[in-house]
């Protein structure tokens, strides 16, 4: 089937199958590999984006849901010379280990604000307990997302 969709702000056009998932679109048909690829089965979130503004697994949502939709990948939500806020944090507070996880962990960091601009610890933890990080990078992800918070003025 034909998906008119956008994606980091630019309109797209596909031809995929109903159910290919959107994770697929975006590394195999837009070359949008920061988006990553840990379970496939929802249990990660290392292919965390935001549709029409929401933090969605990837994995997840097939093609058939994207007719319209507005896609955010961890490429479209700041620039090298602009960074994201909670990008900007990530480097301030060197959360990075191995880095596989964390396009996803920054992605629902950024949801999270967005909902919650002053989240507590628990706030925190609760919102992102579904995004695993082998590195065991957590309190410092906890650390970079109450800095983003301060910065955004939450
Ligand atoms: S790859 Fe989607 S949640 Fe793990
Ligand atoms: S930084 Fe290595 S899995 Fe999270």
């Amino acid at each position: 089937m034909k998906i008119e969709f956008s994606v980091n702000g630019a309109a797209h056009s596909v031809e995929v199958p109903e159910e290919m998932p959107l994770l697929w679109i975006l590394r195999d048909r837009l070359g949008l590999t920061g988006t990553k690829y840990g379970c496939g089965i929802a249990q990660c979130g290392a292919c965390t984006v935001h549709l029409d503004g929401q933090a969605v697994r990837a994995c997840q949502v097939q093609a058939q849901e994207l007719q319209g939709a507005e896609v955010l990948t961890i490429e479209g939500l700041g620039t090298p010379e602009a960074l994201h806020a909670v990008q900007a944090a990530w480097v301030e507070h060197q959360v990075a280990q191995c880095g596989y996880c964390q396009s996803g962990q920054i992605m629902q960091a950024a949801a999270l604000l967005d909902l919650t601009p002053s989240p507590t610890d628990a706030q925190i933890d609760a919102a992102m307990s579904g995004n695993l990080c082998r590195c065991g990078t957590y309190p410092r992800i906890r650390a970079a997302v109450h800095a983003a918070a301060s910065k955004l003025g939450g």
